[in-house]
């Protein structure tokens, strides 16, 4: 397990998503009305960023630009076709004002 700094905490509104480079691994971190959340930063439909797409800060959930499909932030799974399966997720942690992901 690694820990990744990705941005302070307040650099990040409700709402916004960003692409953080940990090292091999892209990221999306976003934050959502509950906190923050990191999932893999490529839809499980096709080889897109899910960094480009809108997030559902209510709902917890991010929308994939390409052709629509929605995913879970908690879990990573799909709520919406095309896409029929999950994203992984990441544990994220904020200290001190930083926010970290955790990689396996
Ligand atoms: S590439 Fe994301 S839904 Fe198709």
């Amino acid at each position: 397990m690694s820990r990744v700094r990705a941005c302070r905490a307040d650099e990040l509104e409700v709402g916004a998503v960003r692409r953080v480079e940990t090292g091999g691994t892209p990221v999306a971190l976003v934050r959502c009305e509950d906190g923050y959340h990191a999932v893999i930063d490529v839809c499980s439909h096709e080889d897109y960023p899910l960094s480009e797409g809108e997030v559902i800060a209510d709902m917890c959930e991010i929308e994939c630009l390409r052709h629509g499909s929605t995913f879970s932030l908690l879990d990573g799974e799909p709520q919406s076709l095309p896409a029929t399966q999950p994203v992984r997720v990441f544990a994220v942690v904020v200290e001190d004002g930083d926010v970290y992901v955790e990689l396996p």
